[in-house]
């Protein structure tokens, strides 16, 4: 497949390296609009982008591969990331991950047939007081599962229901 980016795209592209005196410091932000537009930066998106930004490859790829956030391969529609890093785990994370295995009828790492569901075990996420938690595509974090919410969460993606960011109450510290 050639990888091609949209005139909005390198429109996008030149107002992201306006904004940096050294053309490096645009790769992450040309990598998240290169993800935004195919799913994923595998190795032919990671040259597309050095080649726009006049880059060599190899600088391209290591940033790419250093953060987990990008996507080298093509994913599902929807990526689940569990966390199943200390807090998570002792919070029944891996309870979690082997009940959303079973409800996409995937392992970790899988994309479900349909191309649908990608599920990954992460580490942490920084969410560790809502244990155990899981992130949507690197984006919206669903805390304090339950198999139950899992599975909500889960026919709710399927339904092309919009994912609502969680209102978090914040734990009450009590001022002496
Ligand atoms: S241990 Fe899961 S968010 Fe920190």
């Amino acid at each position: 497949m050639k990888y091609e980016f949209t005139q909005e795209d390198l429109t996008e592209i030149e107002k992201i390296k306006a904004k940096y005196p050294d053309v490096k410091a645009a790769t992450l932000p040309a990598l998240w609009v290169a993800q935004n537009r195919f799913g994923h930066v595998n190795d032919d998106v990671q040259k597309l982008v050095a080649s726009t930004l006049d880059l060599p490859d190899a600088h391209v790829h290591g940033v790419a591969n250093f953060y987990t956030q990008y996507y080298k391969e093509e994913k599902g529609k929807f990526v689940l990331d569990v966390c199943t890093c200390l807090s998570c785990q002792l919070c029944g994370g891996y309870d979690i991950l082997e009940h959303a295995e079973k409800k996409l009828g995937i392992k970790s790492g899988e994309t479900t047939e349909d191309g649908m569901f990608t599920l990954n075990e992460v580490e942490c996420l920084g969410a560790c007081g809502y244990a155990p938690m899981l992130q949507v595509t690197n984006d919206k974090y669903v805390n304090n599962l339950t198999p139950e919410k899992v599975d909500k969460l889960i026919e709710d993606l399927k339904s092309g229901k919009t994912l609502e960011h969680e209102q978090i109450e914040m734990p009450l510290r009590k001022v002496k």
